[in-house]
């Protein structure tokens, strides 16, 4: 199997119904005139999913996803949505590890490696986000960071579920804050993610799809996605905008 190109849609807490509504429509007939190679992921927000999941069930283009999950299948944990729900409102895709989840809401690498495996096993696809805060860049230690994250969240998993697997690189000083990693420093961190996962999954896993994503928008699509080791992007607040986020995916032919 080669490396798949990926564009994904992080639309994080935004857009009602109506609003996600006619986010869709637009890039529903957008979409459907581009030639564009890449798979599009809609990570909606949970409220939308079920929805949105209908809509694009017979696209071949779009498939939809959710943002976050719980481990647990079931039970007295108010609040909070499992894998099997997800999949059952017709989600292809789940999203582990953004970083808002681990600094606002103080997820773990071992919480997020329970969710991984809890969405691998249940035979949806999986995205795993993984990046480094400033300080860290500030102190070079970035690859010892990204390592640690890959090492304790894929470390458990069987490698038949590599086809599954994605992975995106978000440094935290470029989400949001309208600083992109440059594309050497994306490259850099891309090639070493490769080398990593597969020394935790295997050669097969220099198959696995590595996204970049920060701040990524319509200019700088395609100067980041043509470094060698970048398979497309995650991009959050570009992807409430029907036409830059149209555009994005454009960038890959
Ligand atoms: P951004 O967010 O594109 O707004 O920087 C990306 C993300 O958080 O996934």
């Amino acid at each position: 199997m080669s490396r798949k190109k990926i564009v994904a849609a992080n639309w994080k807490m935004n857009l009602n119904i109506s609003e996600a509504n006619q986010l869709t429509t637009k890039l529903k007939k957008n979409i459907a005139k581009l030639k564009s190679k890449a798979e599009i992921v809609l990570f909606t927000n949970a409220i939308y999913l079920s929805k949105a999941s209908s809509d694009f069930k017979k696209s071949t283009k779009i498939n939809v996803g959710a943002q976050n999950c719980y481990f647990e299948s079931s039970g007295a944990f108010t609040g909070e949505i499992s894998v099997e729900m997800i999949k059952s409102a017709g989600a292809k895709w789940i999203l582990c590890g953004h970083s808002e989840r681990r600094i606002l809401f103080g997820e773990t690498d071992e919480m997020i490696a329970k969710k991984v495996s809890a969405v691998l096993e249940s035979g949806l696809n999986m995205m795993l986000c993984v990046g480094e805060d400033l300080a860290c860049r500030k102190k070079n230690q970035q690859n010892n960071k990204v390592a640690e994250q890959l090492e304790i969240s894929l470390g458990g998993i069987d490698k038949k579920y590599i086809d599954r697997i994605a992975i995106a690189y978000e440094p935290v000083w470029a989400i949001g804050t309208g600083v992109t990693a440059s594309s050497t420093q994306a490259q850099e961190m891309h090639a070493f993610i490769r080398k990593n996962i597969q020394n935790i999954l295997g050669n097969k896993a220099k198959d696995i799809s590595i996204l970049y994503g920060g701040s990524c928008n319509p200019s700088n699509a395609k100067e980041l996605f043509s470094c060698k080791d970048v398979d497309g992007g995650l991009i959050g607040g570009a992807s409430l905008d029907a036409d830059s986020f149209t555009k994005i995916v454009a960038s890959i032919s």
